[in-house]
């Protein structure tokens, strides 16, 4: 599968011929001034919880191209306000089918407000089934045991996981979550762009590698094959 990384905890995956992209924080991101957010492509944009390092340029990409919001509830209805047409307001548990396949919102243990400061529902993480393979991402969490479901419920290609620490799981947190979903390479995402979440790439890289995991790391800009 086709994973390409815009920064922060923006990526894009191609799934079930689809195009699927998460959490936009481009124009605001000063280490992705090469991304013109302008040009990014996307059927689907799915956003993890109400924060504004996830949701900048939603709104933009939405009415430029059409794609479908899929969000928790409380930031799904908000992008219905802010003239959002194509939106899938779900919630935590909640699963359904999309043109790509199927997606499931699963808990993450975080906070959610919008950046008006409005109720923003609680941060989730998605499961997305398609033809091409099935991933996990995880959102901004700290490292759960509900992640082992899960695991059990869905063989997994590969996950992504904020490795930042602060904010969210550390990597040794999130190698524990690799664990717990059952895969054997994983995304890092949430890192360098705040310096509380600087982050020592090669150490990070070292830790995955001594507990058997692969982390990848792609570049801003890069696409790799998952
Ligand atoms: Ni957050
Ligand atoms: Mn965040």
């Amino acid at each position: 599968m086709k994973f390409t990384y815009y920064g922060h905890a923006c990526f894009s995956v191609e799934a079930g011929g689809k195009t699927l992209l998460f959490d936009p924080f481009i124009t605001p991101n000063p280490l992705a001034k090469e991304i013109d957010a302008g040009k990014i492509a996307a059927d689907f944009i799915l956003v993890s919880h109400g924060h504004g390092d996830h949701l900048a340029d939603v709104v933009a990409v939405a009415q430029r191209t059409g794609a479908t919001v899929i969000a928790p509830y409380e930031v799904g209805t908000w992008f219905e306000a802010k003239g959002v047409k194509n939106v899938q307001a779900m919630n935590h548990g909640g699963a359904a089918k999309m043109d790509f396949g199927r997606v499931k919102l699963t808990s993450a243990i975080h906070s959610s407000s919008m950046p008006d400061g409005s109720y923003g529902g609680n941060p989730c993480g998605f499961v997305v089934e398609s033809s091409d393979g099935n991933f996990y991402y995880s959102g901004d969490t700290a490292l759960t045991s509900d992640m082992k479901l899960v695991g059990e419920l869905t063989k997994l290609r590969f996950a992504v996981f904020p490795i930042g620490d602060f904010f969210t799981m550390g990597i040794e947190d999130a190698v524990r979550a690799a664990d717990f979903v059952g895969v054997s390479k994983f995304v890092g995402v949430h890192y360098d762009t705040f310096p509380p979440i600087k982050l020592d790439h090669k150490a990070a890289l070292e830790a995955a590698r001594a507990a058997g995991k692969e982390l990848l790391l792609p570049a801003i800009g890069e696409t790799i094959v998952v």
